[in-house]
C-alpha cells in the first residue's frame, strides 16, 4: 500500500521524513557522556539477540515507514558495525524503494574491515564520531576502548573506497575536550570532510548532565572564527539538524548542532525505532511505542502503518524548545545508546 506520502503530519505539521534506526545497543566504547563505564561494566544486561529486532524485521519497518512518507535513514547503535548481519541490512534498505539515502553513525573503531563491504552494499554517507585527536583527551571520552589511529585509519580506508564527504561528529564537554576542538578543524579542513561539533546534551539520565558542561555553539564558533575565518552558509534543506560555516579561503566547512542552546525542534521530521523495536518521536521521548511485539504476533501490514501513523498523527513532540538553556525538564528519556542519538 502506497500511502500519500504529502499528508502524515504531526500535531504541529510535520512531517515524518527521517527514520534512525538503532540496530544494536550494545557498544564497544564506554564514552562516560553515553555509556559509562561505571554503570555499564562487564557483566550489563544488553539486549539478547531474540530481544533485539531480527533483520528482516527491520527491513520491514522501513519499508512500512518509507510507504508513510520517510525517504532518509540514519543506522545508529550503540556501534552498528558491531551488528553481525550490519552488512546485509545496510544491503537490503538501500534498495528499497523510496529510501533516497541511507547514511551510518559510527565510532569508527571497526570501519577498516568494513568500510569496503559498506559501500558495496550501496551505504551513501557515513559519519565518524570523533571527540578528539589528542590521544589522552580521546581516551578519557571513549572510556579508554580506542585510538585516535585506529579512527583515522578507519576513515582513511573508508576515503580509499570511495566515501567523500565524511562527517565528523565531536561532542564538546568544557573541561574535556574544549581544548582541543581547533586541532580537530586543522587536520580535516582541505579535505572535503565536514567537522560538526555538537552541544552536549541532557540526553538520558545516566551521565550527570549540567549546563555548566555545555561549551555553547557561539562560543566555539568564536574559538573557530578567531583561527579560522568563518562565515555562514545557508542549509542544505529544510529543518537541517547542523548549522553550516565555511571556511573563508574555500577550503571546505564545518557545522554546529546548538540542541541546547538553538533548539530545532519546529522543523523536525525525525522518527527513532530502538533495536528492541520501540518506536520514538523524540531523542527526549519518556516512552516509546512497541513495535515488535505486534510485528511478532502476526499483525499485516495494513495494521502497522496505522499504528506507524497514528503516532506521528499525534506527536507533540518539541523537548529542547521547552527546556530553557539552564534548565533541565523534570523528564526521564530514553538512553541514547537506546534509541541511537
Ligand atoms: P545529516 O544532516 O543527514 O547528515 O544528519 P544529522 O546531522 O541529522 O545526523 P547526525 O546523527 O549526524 O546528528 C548529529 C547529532 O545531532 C546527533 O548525534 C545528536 O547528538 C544530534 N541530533 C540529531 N538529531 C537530533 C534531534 O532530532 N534532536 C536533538 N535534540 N538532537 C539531535
Ligand atoms: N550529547 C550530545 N551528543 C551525544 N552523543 C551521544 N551522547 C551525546 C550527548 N549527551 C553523540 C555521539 C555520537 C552520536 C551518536 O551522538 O557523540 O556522535
Ligand atoms: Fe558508543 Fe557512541 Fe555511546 Fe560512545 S557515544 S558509547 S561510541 S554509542
Ligand atoms: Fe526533534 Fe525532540 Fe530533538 Fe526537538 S528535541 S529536535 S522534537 S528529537
Amino acid at each position: 500500500m502506497q500511502t500519500d506520502t504529502t499528508t502524515l503530519l504531526d500535531k504541529f505539521k510535520r512531517p515524518i521524513r527521517d527514520l534512525r534506526i538503532s540496530i544494536i545497543d550494545k557498544c564497544n566504547f564506554r564514552c562516560p557522556y553515553c555509556m559509562p563505564a561505571e554503570i555499564f561494566g562487564a557483566d550489563y544486561n544488553f539486549l539478547s539477540k531474540s530481544e533485539r529486532l531480527s533483520s528482516d524485521e527491520i527491513i520491514r519497518l522501513a519499508r512500512l515507514f518509507s510507504e508513510v512518507g520517510v525517504s532518509k535513514l540514519r543506522i545508529t547503535g550503540g556501534e552498528p558495525l558491531i551488528h553481525p548481519d550490519v552488512i546485509n541490512i545496510v544491503s537490503q534498505l538501500t534498495q528499497l524503494p523510496g529510501i533516497e539515502d541511507v547514511a551510518l553513525t559510527t565510532n569508527a573503531s571497526h570501519l577498516s574491515r568494513h568500510a569496503q563491504a559498506l559501500k558495496d552494499a550501496g551505504l551513501h554517507r557515513l559519519t565518524v564520531s570523533l571527540d578528539s585527536l589528542d590521544e589522552e583527551v580521546f581516551q578519557v571520552m571513549n572510556g579508554r576502548k580506542s585510538s585516535v589511529a585506529q579512527v583515522l585509519d578507519g576513515i582513511e580506508t573508508a576515503v580509499s573506497v570511495g566515501f567523500e564527504r565524511i562527517k565528523l561528529n565531536c561532542v564538546v564537554k568544557k573541561g574535556v575536550n574544549d581544548h582541543t576542538l581547533l586541532d580537530l578543524v586543522r587536520h580535516f579542513k582541505g579535505t572535503g570532510h565536514i567537522v560538526r561539533f555538537i552541544e552536549y546534551m541532557d540526553v538520558g539520565n545516566l551521565n550527570g548532565w549540567k549546563m555548566d558542561d555545555v561549551v555553547t555553539a557561539d562560543d566555539i564558533l568564536s574559538i573557530v572564527d578567531a583561527e579560522f575565518p568563518i562565515e555562514a552558509v545557508p542549509p542544505n534543506y529544510k529543518g537541517e539538524v547542523a548549522t553550516r560555516y565555511r571556511f573563508a579561503d574555500g577550503s571546505g566547512e564545518i557545522g554546529m548542532i546548538a540542541s541546547v542552546t538553538k533548539p530545532f525542534c519546529g522543523n523536525c521530521t525525525r522518527a527513532r525505532i530502538s533495536s528492541a523495536g520501540e518506536y520514538y518521536t523524540c531523542l527526549f521521548a519518556i516512552n516509546g511505542t512497541d513495535l515488535r511485539t505486534p510485528m511478532r504476533d502476526g499483525a499485516p501490514d495494513k495494521e502497522m502503518l496505522q499504528r506507524i501513523s497514528g503516532v506521528w498523527q499525534n506527536r507533540t513532540d518539541q523537548y529542547s524548545e521547552l527546556r530553557t538553556s539552564f534548565t533541565r525538564l523534570p523528564a526521564k528519556g530514553a538512553e541514547m545508546y537506546r534509541i541511537g542519538g
